[in-house]
């Protein structure tokens, strides 16, 4: 084992006692569902079908979801035999060495942050919709960024801050919110499907693939956002009961839920009516109102609100213990790695980041970036996959209690995967991407290079040893 592996093996163990076990593998499977269903499946999918697949977005929905079952195996491997609740940095840590898991921590940081802001913003939109229907007109100054002509996006400022209360509270009891709004929203989801199935028009299937292959993968790297969040659920590592069982379970189970719930909505969606009516704000409640069920397009908007929440709820979460990982190594300032004596979460790192992420969404135009959240993701799983080769040719003795079978042929088809997506997104994606990166070496160069604790470990050993 190599210098970086010890010090956070030592790390982990050191910690350990510190964030608290409490959560089965159902908690951790709600966990995830609460992550993955949101603005993907209650937006993004009426435009990518309108705009890039038609029918063929279940398509879409497929190649993504063969993308993320590759990934989440190869998570489920790592994340059973490394551990530690800094994710696929910490496993990176291990594996590949310091410098590689500070690029994948600080991809991640944009993945969860970018993520929390934007989805903040369409939740934002959601609640407007939610007064206006019943008779209350929100003051435009107040909803909408200085860059839409407003004071501050309000709301989105309200629910980033709300969260950041709840996760410093204790995970026990914001899981237990998480799960009962999870179950809200799948039963709006389970309400679309019970009405839809009964105005099935074949006829709408009839050009299944209006736009071609290029254009239904491009639309596969689009709907890629709906499954984002199985990710996080492996920042639950420290605070699972039994995670070497549980944890590969959570990830897996709750991905092919989410997989199999999508593709039905979406086929629905567009078996129901012509995809080209799909490009709406919210294409799932209209296509219940377009069949006269104004109730049901209610509760879709409940269950849309409910599942942005979640969604930004398990983001944050991840957020935190990313964070606080990299406090810990010594990359960024040790302060933010404190744990609160009584509820044992993160309370600094938590409030730094809702503080920086609430005013983002409030008064920036973040809302444009959306599509970095892909980027970032899909460069992340790609060195995950990358990891579990990497782990197996240098430490093939290490335990393995979840071990993928046929080696390395999925690690091997998640990177294969998600490049053909990354390759699909836009330049001016790649390129913020690029420049986001570039930043983040700048700050390791001059902060975590000279404060890293396995450097300064190295350093110790060294002088011993001379
Ligand atoms: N998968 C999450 C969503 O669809 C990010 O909102």
């Amino acid at each position: 084992m190599g210098i970086f592996a010890k010090k956070r093996v030592s790390d982990i163990e050191e910690n350990q006692g510190q964030l608290q076990r409490c959560l089965t593998a159902f908690d951790v499977t709600l966990l995830g569902i609460g992550a993955i269903i949101g603005a993907g499946i209650f937006v993004v999918t009426g435009v990518v079908a309108a705009t890039h697949a038609g029918p063929a977005i279940v398509v879409s929905y497929v190649i993504a979801g063969l993308a993320c079952i590759f990934v989440a195996l190869s998570y489920a491997e790592l994340a059973a035999s490394i551990g530690g609740c800094g994710s696929a940095y910490g496993y990176a840590y291990a594996g590949l060495g310091e410098i590689i898991a500070w690029i994948i921590g600080w991809d991640l940081l944009l993945e969860y942050g970018l993520g929390i802001a934007t989805v903040s913003i369409g939740w934002s939109g959601y609640v407007e919709n939610a007064f206006e229907a019943v008779g209350i007109h929100l003051p435009q100054s107040l909803v909408n960024s200085p860059a839409e002509g407003g004071y501050i996006d309000l709301p989105a400022v309200g629910i980033v801050m709300l969260l950041s209360l709840l996760l410093c509270m204790g995970v026990r009891e914001s899981t237990r919110i998480n799960s009962l709004v999870v179950g809200i929203k799948l039963l709006a989801i389970a309400i679309f499907i019970s009405i839809a199935v009964f105005h099935v028009d074949m006829n709408n299937w009839q050009v299944f693939m209006p736009f071609g292959w290029a254009s239904t993968v491009q639309g596969a790297a689009l709907v890629f956002f709906a499954y984002i969040g199985f990710d996080a659920v492996s920042c639950a590592a420290e605070e699972t009961i039994n995670p070497q069982r549980n944890l590969p379970i959570g990830i897996i189970s709750s991905l092919l839920v989410c997989t199999l719930v999508y593709v039905i909505v979406s086929a629905l969606l567009t078996l129901v009516v012509p995809y080209n009516t799909l490009d709406a704000k919210s294409p799932v409640a209209e296509v219940l109102l377009s069949l006269h069920h104004p109730f049901a397009a209610g509760m879709i908007s409940a269950g849309a609100i409910a599942g942005l929440t979640t969604v930004l709820y398990v983001l944050y979460y991840g957020l935190s213990r990313i964070f606080l990982a990299i406090s810990r190594d010594g990359l960024l300032p040790k302060r933010f790695a404190k744990l609160h004596p009584r509820t044992k979460t993160p309370v600094p790192v938590i409030l730094v980041s809702g503080v920086i992420m609430a005013l983002a969404a409030g008064l920036t135009p973040i809302g444009e970036l959306a599509e970095l959240v892909n980027i970032g993701t899909l460069a992340a799983f790609i060195l995950v996959c990358g990891g579990v080769i990497s782990l197996r040719i240098t430490n093939p003795s290490m335990p393995r209690p979840f071990r993928l079978r046929f080696h390395p042929f999925i690690p091997v088809m998640g990177i294969v995967f998600c490049s053909v997506l990354m390759c699909s997104l836009p330049a001016a994606t790649w390129i913020r991407f690029i420049v986001w990166m570039i930043i983040g070496l700048g700050v390791y160069a001059m902060y975590g290079y000279k404060h890293s604790n396995a450097r300064a470990l190295e350093g110790i050993r060294k002088k011993d040893g001379a």
